[in-house]
């Protein structure tokens, strides 16, 4: 099958690259020429494991084609797939300003029938307003069909998620798009979910909400197991038994970041409050994610004298490990938070170069040279595998701030330090 990208983000980019390994034709387009130039010299801007080999491999085989010229792709398309970014505006609303121009573009370019799939996250009702938009501007009702196919995927994870979702959401408002769809994920594995447009729409924002909620309420736990001595992942193992709860994202620690949870919680919330609904619970989660950083600094503060006037390493600035993301990073929240403390503050990170009044290193152990106190803020392979004993040879100081609970208290106390994670007595 013939298909059209359009945006070359996270998104885009494995959507395009899976849908070329199936085999299908794909032209993944985006405005941005020096992005598109980078693509067809085989270099993906974003940091995804297994994206650029699969890019490189099927763009060498002649599935997947890179263009800024928006009408020759979607004339030789017949399924045309907007992915384009929905970031949060100033107001907490999502921005719809990448998608509205795609839209006004696409009803100049279509003279034959397309199905028009929207992958990026809207919020309820945009595919409805699309399908309305496109009518409005003289597109005929025989030319085009809308379909709301939202992803799941996650960054790092981004490629296998995409060829093992759980499920294909599939919000239409007649029958005709759906075959459509089937027959381009045929090698896919999953059981559709077929609902209304705006229907799908609704299940991406309760995904990522719910998902914000269950880490906001074991983050609400830990705060209550810490004041009882009680170990948060005793909690977790407990709870997450019940296949009722399931194990998953109850991980206790600095609370959750990137491009999308926090943005789709707010973005639910002002869609709730639109209606004149108060969303009490939403609103709860974020509360209590945006009380993590202070919690932790006030945590080190009680166990370190002085902390103004420590060298503090931290490790880890993306939003989690295996990404380069650093959108609504927590950790590098705590950073701002310990340089306006006035801490000397040393970073490493696997892949990112942190922006601000810190010294950034290449090397992980030369970072907590001479440090006062190492924080590991995100869970990379690298940190959790660490060599203490070279880490304490190094060190100033002795205390070691866990916000992942990722590190084995048992191991860090061993080598001498002093240990404190996320309610781990
Ligand atoms: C998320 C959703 O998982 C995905 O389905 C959706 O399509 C996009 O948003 P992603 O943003 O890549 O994916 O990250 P995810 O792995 O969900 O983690 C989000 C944040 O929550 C990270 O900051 C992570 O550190 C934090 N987290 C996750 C926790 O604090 N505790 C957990 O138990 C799990």
């Amino acid at each position: 099958m013939d298909v059209c990208v359009i945006g070359a983000g996270y998104v885009g980019l494995t959507t395009s690259a899976v849908l070329a390994s199936f085999g299908h034709h794909v032209h993944c387009v985006d405005n941005d020429e020096l992005k598109i130039s980078m693509l067809l010299e085989g270099k993906v801007p974003i940091y995804e494991p297994g994206l650029e080999e699969l890019i490189i491999e099927y763009k060498e085989k002649g599935n997947l084609v890179f263009t800024s010229q928006l009408s020759d792709a979607v004339k030789s398309s017949s399924i045309i797939f907007i992915a384009v970014g929905t970031p949060l505006s100033e107001d907490g609303m999502a921005d719809l300003s990448f998608y509205q121009a795609v839209a006004d573009e696409l009803s100049t370019l279509i003279d034959s029938y397309k199905t028009i799939v929207t992958k990026s996250t809207v919020p309820v009702g945009t595919n409805n307003k699309l399908q309305r938009k496109l009518l409005e501007k003289g597109v005929s009702a025989e030319n085009f069909d809308v379909v709301s196919n939202p992803e799941f995927l996650r960054e790092g994870t981004a490629i296998y998620d995409t060829l093992h979702p759980d499920k294909i959401v599939i919000g239409v408002n007649k029958p005709k798009p759906v075959a459509t769809l089937q027959k381009l994920y045929q090698q896919i594995e999953a059981p559709l979910i077929i609902t209304s447009l705006n229907g799908a729409e609704m299940i991406k924002y309760a995904s990522n909400a719910f998902l914000a909620v269950k880490i906001s309420f074991i983050n609400e736990l830990a705060k209550i197991s810490d004041a009882y001595d009680v170990d948060i992942m005793d909690v977790a193992l407990g709870l997450g038994t019940d296949p009722r709860i399931g194990p998953h994202f109850l991980q206790a620690g600095l609370g959750y970041g990137g491009s999308c949870l926090p943005k789709d919680l707010t973005s639910m919330e002002h869609q709730a409050q639109k209606q004149g609904i108060t969303p009490h619970l939403l609103k709860a989660a974020k509360t209590i994610n945006d009380s993590l950083i202070d919690l932790y600094v006030e945590k080190l503060k009680s166990k370190v004298t002085n902390l103004p006037t420590k060298r503090i390493t931290v490790w880890g600035a993306s939003f989690k490990p295996n990404t380069d993301d650093t959108r609504h990073s927590q950790a590098l929240k705590l950073i701002d938070q310990l340089i306006e403390e006035g801490c000397e503050v040393h970073v490493f990170d696997p892949i990112v170069t942190v922006d601000k009044q810190v010294t950034n290193y290449k090397e992980m152990y030369e970072s907590v040279k001479r440090s006062d106190v190492l924080i590991v803020a995100t869970e990379w392979k690298q940190f959790t595998q660490a060599d203490w004993a070279l880490v304490k040879e190094k060190m100033k100081g002795e205390t070691i701030l866990d916000c992942r609970n990722c590190l084995s208290p048992r191991t860090i106390k061993h080598h001498g330090f002093t240990y404190l994670g996320v309610a781990r007595p």
